[in-house]
């Protein structure tokens, strides 16, 4: 069975890292989505309500599941015996900082890392940019699941 793991904040989940999670269901056995716990990064929501939400919005995927991980993702990898990272490349940008982690990746624990290419129509997506346009009150509706917006809106009001 090929079980691959796709990690990140999910902070909160987006149409691109979905579209990413869909594809790479399509392709392997099983996916787990590791959240992420990065102590050096702020995150709006806590790690439950990241994975709270990340379960939510792929539950329709029976071959997805959702973990969460403090530390080094390959020690997540050694421990359940996955061997394979997948990640959504968006563009040029990404590049630099996705090749070095992969490299350590490989160097640390022989793990592996595929890349996918966002649909052209993701390739600007990040939860940080939908984070800032619904701070200003825009229209974030195309770029996150209908069920995270009134959480995203609540907890930008301090709620
Ligand atoms: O969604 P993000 O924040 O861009 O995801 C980045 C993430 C969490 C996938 C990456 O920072 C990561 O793998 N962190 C775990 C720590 C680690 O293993 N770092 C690489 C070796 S130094």
């Amino acid at each position: 069975m090929k079980r691959v793991v796709c990690p990140g904040s999910f902070d909160p989940i987006t149409f691109g890292h979905l579209d990413i999670i869909e594809r790479a269901s399509s392709i392997f056995d099983e996916v787990v989505i590791a959240v992420m716990v990065n102590q050096t990064k702020k995150t709006l929501f806590t790690v439950a309500e990241r994975i709270e939400m990340t379960k939510e919005v792929t539950a329709r995927y029976p071959n997805v599941k959702v973990d969460s991980w403090s530390g080094l993702l390959v020690d997540y990898c050694k421990r359940n015996e996955i061997a394979i990272i997948v990640k959504g490349l968006r563009a040029v940008t990404d590049f630099d900082y996705e090749l070095q982690m992969s490299q350590i990746n490989l160097q640390l624990q022989g793990v592996e890392t595929l890349f996918i290419s966002t649909a052209p129509a993701h390739s600007f997506l990040s939860s940080s940019l939908v984070k800032e346009i619904a701070s200003h009150g825009g229209d974030v509706s195309s770029y996150i699941p209908a069920v995270l917006l009134e959480r995203l809106k609540d907890r930008l009001a301090g709620k």
